[in-house]
């Protein structure tokens, strides 16, 4: 049994119209002319326990409104979600009970408050045990080393340092599903890495499920195995990153470092190279994988000149991503 069934979800908002100028605007102070966003749009999947999902999508693609329903504090427009056969919206509390959620965006703790207060009044909100509490504090404090920090209110910690407590906080109850909306947004590169390795270690050692947007593909890779790609309110692509990575992912680069001789470049269109840039005694070669393959690439310019070193890099995933989203935006001209 899935532990999340998204079956054909749509969300709508109404916004105000606004004209542009003056005339405009007076006109919308008397005639107030709303027009409808299709945020999300006939979305379904299914997610496994223990799962690491990764939504992604451009900004307004849907990412966040979806998580808002699963959370249960949005009403979807139509369409059904049930998270451990209970409709969150409907069920509000009793969801609450079995999830957290980060919104990197928002704090979810107290503004003015030391952090250790609003982990407590977590605690009451909650009903959670004080032994359970108390372990998780020790734990998840020391991981995510809320020491520092513990007395001092929201308001004056650093983004990292807000982030780190908002993930405890969302986790003080053992949840089992753990939604989180950008949690690396505007973290420095180690402040991520260290997020990262947390949510990996909670979704090892706990078997929590999370479902997890971002616009650093980077967490991806560290986390997902799995990805759903969101693109103007449609699901685009649900499945293996791998996958992915070798639709998308074709091309190669490989750099020779060679001891003197040449090549003719003529001879290398020849064999489906797209480009090569040469530096001195440095070639970098670039191609699609499925029309050459490096070794008869090797063994070619190994005809020509000594090969002293070389490497074969794939494409970076933010590379496949980047390639999905311009193959999407194709297909709507199209
Ligand atoms: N409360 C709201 N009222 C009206 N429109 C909204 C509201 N919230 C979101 N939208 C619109 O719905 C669409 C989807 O927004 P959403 O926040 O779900 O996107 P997102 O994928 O999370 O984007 P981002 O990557 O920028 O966070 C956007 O066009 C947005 O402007
Ligand atoms: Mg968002």
């Amino acid at each position: 049994m899935p532990i999340i069934v998204v079956d054909k979800l749509t969300k709508e908002y109404q916004r105000l119209k606004r004209t542009a100028g003056l005339a405009g605007s007076i006109r919308s102070l008397f005639s107030r002319e709303y027009e409808t966003i299709l945020a999300v749009n006939d979305v379904s999947f299914h997610v496994e326990e223990g799962e690491v999902v990764g939504y992604i999508g451009a900004n307004g693609a849907g990412k966040s409104s979806t998580i808002k329903m699963l959370v249960g504090i949005l009403v979807p427009t139509s369409g059904l979600i049930t998270v451990r056969g209970l409709v969150p919206h409907e069920n509000r509390i009793e969801n609450a009970k079995k999830m957290g959620v980060v919104f990197g965006q928002r704090t979810q703790l107290w503004w003015d408050i030391p952090v250790s207060e609003s982990l407590n009044l977590m605690r009451h909100m909650f009903k959670i045990p004080e032994k359970r509490f108390n372990e998780n504090i020790a734990l998840f404090g020391n991981i995510l080393d809320l020491r520092e920090f513990i007395d001092t209110p929201v308001r004056q910690l650093s983004l990292g340092q807000r982030m780190r407590a908002d993930i405890c906080a969302a986790l003080l109850h053992n949840p089992d599903i753990l939604y989180l909306d950008e949690p690396t947004i505007g973290l420095d590169v180690v402040a991520k890495e260290r997020i990262r390795e947390f949510i990996k270690s909670v979704n090892r050692a706990r078997g929590t499920t999370v479902i997890l947007t971002t616009h650093d593909m980077s967490d991806i890779e560290k986390l997902c195995s799995r990805v759903m790609v969101i693109d103007k309110g449609s699901i685009v692509y649900d499945g293996q990153l791998q996958q992915l990575k070798e639709k998308y992912g074709t091309e190669e680069t490989l750099t020779i470092e060679t001891d003197g001789g040449s090549i003719n470049d003529k001879d290398l269109y020849k064999l489906g190279i797209q480009d090569v840039n040469r530096q001195g005694n440095r070639y970098i070669f670039r191609y699609d994988k499925r029309k050459v393959n490096s070794s008869s690439l090797i063994q070619f310019v190994l005809e020509h000149c000594q090969i002293r070193d070389f490497d074969v890099q794939q494409a970076e995933i933010e590379e496949v991503i980047r390639r999905l989203y311009l193959s999407m935006a194709d297909h709507r001209q199209g």
